[in-house]
C-alpha cells in the first residue's frame, strides 16, 4: 500500500508500506526527511506532525483527544494536522498523501 511523502517543498517521495505499519515508521524506515520522530512513536514528543491531504482527511479520521491537545501546542498546526505515529497504513488508505510541515516542533 502506497503513501505519498510531500516535503514542505513540494518534493513528492512514494513509499510501499505494509499494513499496520504508521506513517511515522514508513518515513524513519525509508530516511524520508521532514519527520523526526523523538519519541520513536510514543506520542509523546509530536516531531511527527504531518497534514493530511485534504482529499484524505476525512478517511483518515480525527484525532483522539490527546492528540488533538498535543497538535494545537504545535506552531503552524491546522485542522488537517495529525501525528503520523498515530496513523496506521491500511488497506482504506493505500494512497495516502502526507504533507510535511517547514520544521517539526
Ligand atoms: Fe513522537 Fe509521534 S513520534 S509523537
Amino acid at each position: 500500500m502506497k503513501v505519498t511523502y510531500v516535503s514542505s517543498e513540494g518534493d513528492e517521495t512514494v513509499i510501499d508500506l505494509k499494513g499496520g505499519v504508521t506513517i511515522q515508521e514508513g518515513a524513519i524506515q525509508n530516511l524520508v526527511d521532514g519527520i523526526d520522530a523523538d519519541c520513536g512513536g510514543g506520542m509523546s514528543c509530536a516531531t511527527c506532525h504531518v497534514f493530511v491531504d485534504s482529499k484524505w482527511v476525512d478517511r483518515v479520521g480525527p484525532p483522539t483527544a490527546l492528540e488533538s491537545d498535543m497538535l494545537s501546542a504545535i506552531p503552524g498546526s491546522n485542522e488537517t494536522s495529525r501525528l503520523s505515529c498515530q496513523i496506521s497504513m491500511s488497506s482504506d488508505l493505500d494512497g495516502l498523501v502526507v504533507h510535511m510541515p517547514e520544521e517539526q516542533y
